[in-house]
């Protein structure tokens, strides 16, 4: 330390012989400036205590985030780069940043950052859910309000959107990203970019974006959180990167490292994924957070012998701030004192973090306005939201015999521990989510059943135990009603960080109660809520109709309520597989061929295929596919041709379908996945009506392939444009 305020007051005095001090507006705080000049002007006015201290990241407030500890920090330096802001008050936040902006020398405001993963205070449904939902327009608007209840309280950044391809349901991570697909995640990838972000992140109510975990995090062993992933260049190029690529073009502002090794190097001092790929290929000029402690972990992963190494390691592979264990701050001016790092690289990462905060506006107002609640949180058009959000990712899984929509029903049962457990709704990862402000199951059926039937319900058990003394009450209330729905499903905690579990089951105990009621012989309803797909096989035998409901977010009682009772029609798909069992695990739809055809490789005590394959879902109307054509069976590069198929719904309910375009390169120089989804898009068709859905291919996007270099590249032949069942082949010539 004492070397570091040496080199500090030897730049100091170099600034004050050079004139710095004297001078009337500095170009840095001129807001017609370019944002370059500006950022260029204010890092040559930095000390390198300063310098190293933009690139540090504490918290502020008392984390109540389990994986992660910390206390309230209280002697905050005022040149900090950022905050964790584990807070809600914007007045604590605002007296913090005067503080930066009046007691440092040179007045650089400082990042708040906050976890917003599926909504602020108006809690949407998880982002897995949100996939299912197929409407990135809707995830968008929900990402917006998100934003704006985010900003109102003083948040500037956001960790999310989490874009880790996850085919592992075991990870209690999945709940987080986008399901299986790599291009079903770069499409929300850039949804919720936009949503956070919009065109201009110096508006009101932006915030910045902050793409995670970069990269391969889902891969995790066995689902196990923060172990080990074998992950080849190939798969690295074809699966896992594109969301983050997607997510860099459609402009995040910045990145998170991710804890996990990549086949032997871990992600947060890996150079190659952060400054050759990140940096020189794809030319991002914001920056870098390593996650929670990911710097110092560098040792217990076995690659840094101490926290010096760890610093000099995670550095100068490209992560530009250090989350939480001030690392940086502790041991940067001695590694470049030690000529171990590069100053070069210091000012550089110092140029990124400060573009982000110049982008954002934060010179020209470091503060937020001080709001009443009612003015910032759970809004009517954010609510209206929520339940739309919730209705449109909530899957029917099963259907039989249309049990489903309840309608002109006498008494309903609704029993179960999810029944009037709102909390659950709410999923991990809340920000400054409340159970008070969910409507949850029993209330929402109330509610939407209010004059038209009456509605009984019971507990039944709990989440998780041997205690059947609830049994009883269940069974009387179901046999006093004409349908019963069910309510299982997981507690919200069972998912997120560090939620590993090595059974997708619902507990036995619930599958017990289901027994119990389904024994009355009425028709039986099981509504599934859960952070993750589960095993289904027991639960489907017993039960008429099975809604995945998830963890649906403030207004999940009142969609369920509403798609029971036919206000809504399902609409809902899945993004991740629902295996059999958990020993299938992985399944998931884009595999690689095997090597033998017919059953060999195939299990034998079980099918090979899943229960529930991606994509699968029921709605209340019935659609009926027309052919599936194409404008030309032959294409070169450069040339567009079209893929269309006329979907009728012959049903007398309005319904919205959405149709998933794959492609499959049958034969190729590099094998690909059996299927690869392309495109995908959700209309509305009225009853009775025909609508055309179209797939513009575009053959080097479309059908070309990346090697393991990342380059893309497009083989001449065969290709299969696939819808449903149907498949036609076209030509690359
Ligand atoms: C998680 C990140 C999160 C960070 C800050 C870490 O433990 O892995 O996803 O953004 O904490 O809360």
């Amino acid at each position: 330390m004492m070397k570091l305020k040496h080199l500090a007051t030897a730049t100091f005095c170099l600034m004050v012989a050079f004139g710095c001090s004297s001078e009337k507006r500095p170009i840095y705080k001129d807001a017609s400036a370019d944002i370059e000049a500006r950022v260029n002007d204010l890092v040559n006015r930095m000390t390198l205590e300063e310098k190293i201290l933009q690139l540090n990241q504490y918290v502020l407030g008392v984390n109540t985030v389990e994986n992660n500890f910390g206390e309230m920090v209280k002697d905050i330096p005022v040149e900090i780069g950022s905050l964790i802001y584990f807070n809600d008050h914007a007045e604590v936040r605002n007296a913090m940043q005067k503080k930066a902006m009046e007691e440092s020398r040179l007045g650089i405001p400082i990042l708040f950052g906050h976890d917003v993963i599926h909504g602020y205070r108006t809690t949407y449904p998880i982002p897995l859910a949100l996939a299912c939902s197929w409407n990135p327009e809707l995830v968008r608007q929900a990402s917006e309000v998100a934003a704006q209840e985010a900003y109102d309280c003083g948040v500037n950044w956001t960790f999310s959107p989490m874009v880790d391809v996850s085919r592992d349901p075991r990870w209690g991570r999945v709940m987080e990203c986008f399901g299986e697909d790599p291009y079903t995640n770069a499409v929300f990838c850039k949804a919720v970019v936009k949503g956070y972000q919009g065109d201009d992140m110096s508006e009101k109510n932006r915030i910045a974006a902050c793409l995670k975990h970069y990269v391969g995090y889902g891969a995790s062993e066995a689902g196990r959180d923060y172990v080990p992933t074998e992950i080849s260049d190939q798969t690295l190029w074809d699966t896992y990167l594109p969301p983050f690529e997607a997510g860099v073009k459609a402009g995040a502002a910045t990145l998170m490292s991710a804890f996990h090794t990549i086949s032997g190097i871990p992600a947060s001092a890996n150079h190659y994924i952060l400054t050759e790929v990140l940096k020189e290929k794809w030319q991002h000029d914001g920056f870098v957070v390593s996650d929670w402690g990911a710097v110092e972990q560098l040792r217990y992963q076995g690659m840094a012998e101490d926290e010096k190494e760890a610093t000099m390691l995670a550095f100068n592979a490209g992560i530009e701030m250090d989350m939480a264990d001030r690392m940086y701050q502790k041991y940067l001016a001695e590694l470049l004192e030690e000529g171990k790092v590069d100053m070069k690289l210091v000012d550089e990462s110092v140029r990124r973090i400060l573009r982000v905060k110049f982008r954002l506006g934060l010179f020209e107002h470091p503060y937020v306005e001080e709001k009443p609640e009612s003015e910032m949180y759970l809004l009517p058009k954010s609510l209206e939201i929520a339940e739309k959000a919730a209705a449109e990712s909530m899957v029917l899984l099963k259907n039989e015999n249309s049990v489903l929509p309840l309608e002109n029903v006498g008494t309903i049962a609704v029993i179960g521990p999810v029944a009037s457990d709102s909390t659950q709704h709410l999923g991990n990862w809340g920000a400054r989510a409340r159970a008070e402000d969910v409507i949850g199951i029993v209330q929402g059926m109330c509610e939407e059943y209010a004059g038209k039937s009456k509605i009984l319900t019971a507990k039944g058990c709990d989440f998780e135990g041997n205690d059947k003394s609830g049994f009883a009450e269940a069974v009387r209330v179901a046999k006093a009603s004409d349908v019963v729905v069910v309510c299982l499903g997981h507690k919200g905690s069972w998912s997120g960080e560090n939620q590993s579990r090595s059974t997708i089951e619902i507990p036995k105990i619930q599958e017990e109660l289901l027994s119990a009621v389904e024994a009355t012989g009425k028709p039986v309803v099981v509504l599934v809520t859960t952070g993750r797909p589960v095993e289904l096989p027991r639960i489907e035998q017993k039960a008429d109709a099975i809604l995945q409901t998830w963890h649906s977010g403030v207004r999940a009682g009142k969609a369920i309520a509403g798609l029971l009772s036919g206000r809504y029609n399902p609409s809902g798909k899945l993004a991740m597989t629902f295996p059999y069992s958990t020993g299938q695990i992985p399944v998931y739809y884009n595999r690689r061929h095997r090597a033998r055809t017919g059953d060999q490789g195939l299990y034998k005590d079980i099918t090979s295929e899943p229960m529930y394959p991606f994509a699968y879902g029921l709605s209340y109307s019935t659609f009926e596919y027309g052919k599936l054509t194409v404008s030309s069976d032959k294409l070169k590069e450069g040339e567009t041709i079209y893929a269309e198929v006329t979907v009728k719904n012959t049903s007398q309910r309005d319904g919205l379908e959405t149709v998933h375009w794959f492609v499959k390169d049958p034969y190729s120089h590099i094998t690909r996945p059996v299927k690869e989804l392309k495109y995908f898009e959700k209309k509305l068709i009225k009853a009775g009506e025909n609508v055309t859905f179209r797939f513009e291919i575009n053959p080097l996007r479309d059908l070309g392939f990346v090697n393991r270099e990342g380059k893309k590249y497009l083989d001449k032949g065969e290709y299969r444009i696939m819808v449903g069942d149907q498949s036609v082949s076209i030509y690359v010539i």
